[in-house]
């Protein structure tokens, strides 16, 4: 079986990925209650790169303390965060895998009792999951939040990242602004709902330099009155105008949430031709996600021109040797799609899986 594409090498920007595979951002919640990194988020992060990854999306990161998603985020909205990612990305880069970060604001899609303040969103609609009414926020909250992304992004850099990956996917704060689904303003953030999201792509790219940037989005939500693949095409060209490298397809928001992480019944390669779809709309590179479980499905991806990358993360989580052990041809530790690490769907407080119980 061919695995030739997924382990070529790939230019963006300014830097070059050693293969195609990357470990997409998982929010494992192992940070400090401040969010600094711990000794458990660390070898979580080193096995990984040991294991192969191309390209390692830590995070998400909350840029804010009124986005955390959880209780154990990392954050970057201090220099103080700087020095525990500095020493995390060193280990990852050690391994030949590129450090990156997936900068994130979660909206509406948290509670106020988590992160202590307010929920702000686009509108003053609340999730339909977490039902808790956000307030919407006002031309000085839009360019406070904007300008936390872009001073995240810049201390993300200091401390050594070298890929950028801004969360416009699954409903949080960005991609409320995106769906008007959440985002039912009548100012020039409701006419054009990309807005929120290019002038952020355009103050962290003032920041960055040439640090790739990339912007994931659900390219279908999955949900009656919010975005489809008609609208998605025209954001991502929006996006890739205002200055993104690479595009994330990722699919589905909090409202349905069985696409966020789709389950194996849904099928392998599940959302494979929203990506093939975007790649074809856009001149950027394109990272495929969600059921990828084979290195060899993997390149047929790569080599039908579907996508670029691909994102496989379960199967990680599972076993992070996975991909030096599939390029070996040794049995890998299988997931075994039991759903256990969407731990807030249980009601825990972090992410355990049975496969790989050191995690
Ligand atoms: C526990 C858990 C946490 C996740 N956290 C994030 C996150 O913070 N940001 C994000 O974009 N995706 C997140 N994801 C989604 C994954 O990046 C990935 O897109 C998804 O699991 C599908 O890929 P897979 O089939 O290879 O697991 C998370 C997934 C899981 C299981
Ligand atoms: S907890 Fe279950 S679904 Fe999650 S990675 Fe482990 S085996 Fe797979």
């Amino acid at each position: 079986m061919s695995r030739r594409k997924v382990l070529e090498p790939l230019d963006i920007g300014s830097i070059r990925l050693p293969n195609r595979i990357v470990f997409p951002a998982f929010q494992a919640n192992y940070a400090t209650k401040d969010g600094f990194v711990t000794e458990r988020l660390t070898q979580m992060y080193e096995k990984l790169a040991q294991g192969g990854n191309g390209l390692i999306l830590v995070g998400s990161i909350a840029v804010s303390d009124d986005g955390a998603p959880n209780t154990n985020p990392l954050r970057l909205n201090s220099d103080k965060h700087i020095p525990g990612l500095k020493e995390l990305f060193s280990k990852i880069k050690k391994e030949g895998t590129v450090p990156g970060v997936q900068l994130m604001h979660a909206g509406r899609q948290t509670l106020s009792v988590m992160t202590g303040y307010p929920l702000v969103a686009a509108s003053a609609i609340p999730c339909p999951v977490m039902k808790e009414m956000p307030l919407e926020l006002d031309n000085n909250g839009i360019i406070r939040i904007q300008e936390d992304f872009a001073s995240a992004a810049a201390r993300a850099k200091k401390a050594g990242a070298e890929f950028i990956e801004l969360h416009g996917a699954f409903g949080y704060l960005i991609g409320g602004f995106l769906s008007p689904f959440s985002n039912k303003r009548t100012d020039e953030y409701g006419k054009d709902k990309a807005l929120f999201f290019t002038e952020i792509i355009e103050k962290v790219r003032k920041r960055v330099g040439n640090t790739p940037i990339c912007c994931r989005i659900s390219a279908d939500e999955y949900i009656e009155g919010g975005l489809r693949l008609e609208d998605t095409r025209n954001i991502a060209k929006k996006l890739v105008d205002a200055g993104a490298d690479v595009i994330s397809v990722a699919a589905g928001t909090y409202a349905s949430m069985d696409h966020m992480s789709p389950k194996l019944s849904m099928g392998i390669g599940v959302h494979v031709h929203l990506a093939k779809e975007i790649r074809n709309s856009v001149n950027a590179a394109v990272i495929c996600s969600d059921n990828i479980r084979s290195l060899e499905f993997a390149d047929k991806i790569l080599s039908e021109k579907k996508a670029d990358l691909v994102a496989i993360c379960r199967p990680q989580v599972a076993d992070p040797f996975f991909v030096t052990k599939s390029i070996r041809g040794e049995p890998v530790i299988e997931c075994m799609d039991c759903g256990n690490c969407l731990y807030f769907l249980r009601g825990e407080n972090w992410v355990s899986c049975p496969q790989n119980p050191g995690i």
